[in-house]
């Protein structure tokens, strides 16, 4: 099937590569001519595992292309899905943000005046529930001749594992009202639906709304872990035992259930207020998402006030080592980080801060602060007065601690990831702090003490 897929970003790409790999002809839009160009020299915007091999095996197939040209690429397509970005608009103070659906608009709109023959228009990028209405109205009003129908197909891919996420779904989710359209998403979908992937067919309102839920309730999981590990560190139970003791509940699952330094990304923070604005609009509130959030909120201060406090109270001319800067591993992408608190507030506290981030590093300049980039895990914690640990990629794990000990001023490492072994660490000297858990050493020593 001919299938053009406008915005080469996130989903666009990763959705145009994936389903040229099913056999698919598959054109990718952007309007920016420099992403085309290089995407054309095989170099692409974003890091993400198995992405490059897949556009190079594809566009060498002839079933992947890339253009500027809207007009061309959807005049020949039989589906043309929409992947462009939902940043959420500004909002005053104490609001909850929607989605800006500005790009969602003008593709519409630009849609519409390139359709020839009958096309299905598919709803990729996360969007607001009516939002399959919306476009099919802007369709019937910018070409009144034009023969179509609107499908919301919301992603459920995870950055880094993005590739396996598409080719491998737990289920694929289309929202539609009528057959023309349903045969078309079941011919785009044929070789999953082939192998046995749950295919669920519902409208375009449900479809919608189930984007947002899912990632709600996974931020809810997360929201709720922490907060266990809060009460696990306060009468010193153990928060990986407790998430395993709670998750092989099947009702309940074992995903999910990683205490951390909170929820960060492009998607949860955007999406969880997205829905709560929507819920709002529609008098129907979600006081669990909210309080999600706000709890979520909380958790960037209260990892700062850890940091402080195992420093002693006080950051003032230290010299801190941050490792990790993305939101989470094999990722480059540093959007809503935890490390986009923390490094400013060690800064306004005082520190001297040295961070080094395998993939993020680039993007993290932009923020343009007063701090240095290490070359290496060894590079960033030489001479540092701590460690901290913001992010859970294998190179932190696999470092050889015993050895770097000695490069450190102070031998201080605050764990956010529960990253390392614990009693490893006790046992080589370090002054380790982890989250929701006492190292095995340090339990057996306040036993004593009791
Ligand atoms: C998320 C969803 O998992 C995808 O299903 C969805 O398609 C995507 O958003 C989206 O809406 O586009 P992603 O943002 O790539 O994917 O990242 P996740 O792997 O879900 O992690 C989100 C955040 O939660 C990260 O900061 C991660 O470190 C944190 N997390 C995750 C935890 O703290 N604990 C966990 O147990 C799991």
């Amino acid at each position: 099937m001919k299938i053009a897929v406008i915005g080469a970003g996130y989903v666009g790409l990763v959705t145009g590569a994936c389903l040229a790999d099913s056999g698919h002809d598959v054109i990718c839009v952007d309007k920016i001519p420099e992403k085309i160009e290089k995407l054309n020299a095989g170099i692409m915007p974003i890091y993400e595992e198995g992405l490059e091999e897949l556009v190079s095996r594809n566009t060498k197939a002839g079933r992947l292309q890339f253009t500027t040209d809207l007009d061309q690429a959807v005049s020949a397509a039989q589906a043309v899905f929409i992947g462009v970005g939902t940043p959420p608009l500004e909002t005053k103070d104490g609001d909850y943000a929607a989605a800006d659906l500005k790009y969602v608009r003008s593709a519409a709109e630009e849609i519409a005046n390139a359709m020839q023959d009958y096309t299905v228009v598919i709803n990729k990028s996360t969007v607001p529930v009516g939002t399959a209405q919306m476009v099919a109205e802007i369709i019937q009003s910018t070409n009144s001749q034009a023969q179509f129908s609107v499908v919301s197909n919301p992603e459920f891919l995870r950055e880094g594992q993005a590739i396996n996420d598409f080719m491998k779904p737990d289920r694929i989710v289309v929202g539609l009202s009528d057959d023309k359209a349903k045969a078309v998403m079941q011919q785009v979908y044929k070789p999953l639906i082939d192998r046995g992937v749950t295919y669920l067919e519902t409208t375009p309102e449900t479809s919608e709304l189930i984007k947002y839920a899912a990632n709600a309730f996974l931020a809810t999981k997360i929201g709720f872990i922490n907060e266990m590990a809060n009460l696990c560190e306060a009468v010193g139970a153990n928060v990986e035992e407790l998430s395993k003791g709670i998750g092989t509940d099947n009702r309940i699952g074992q995903a999910f259930l990683k205490a951390g330094p909170g929820f960060g990304g492009s998607c949860f923070p955007k999406d969880t207020e997205a829905l709560i604005h929507i819920a709002n609009e529609y008098d129907a509130p979600v006081s669990i998402v909210k309080s999600v959030v706000v709890s979520n909120m909380n958790r960037r201060m209260e990892m700062l006030h850890k940091i402080i406090s195992v420093c002693k109270g006080n950051v003032n001319g230290k010299n801190i080592a941050v490792l990790g800067l993305t939101f989470k591993a094999n990722t480059d992408d540093v959007r809503e980080s935890i490390s986009q608190t923390i490094v400013p507030e060690l800064l306004k506290a005082g520190a001297q801060v040295r961070v080094y981030d395998p993939q993020g590093m680039e993007e993290f300049k932009h923020m343009n602060l007063d701090i240095e980039y290490a070359s290496s895990v060894e590079d960033c914690i030489t001479k540092a007065d701590a460690v901290i640990i913001l992010t859970e990629w294998k190179e932190f794990q696999q470092a050889n601690w015993k050895s770097l000990k000695d490069k450190m001023t102070l031998p201080v490492v605050i764990d956010l990831r529960n990253l390392l072994d614990a009693n490893q660490m006790t046992e080589s000297g370090f002054d380790y702090h982890c989250i929701g858990k006492l190292s095995d050493s340090a339990s057996d020593l306040l036993r004593k003490m009791a």
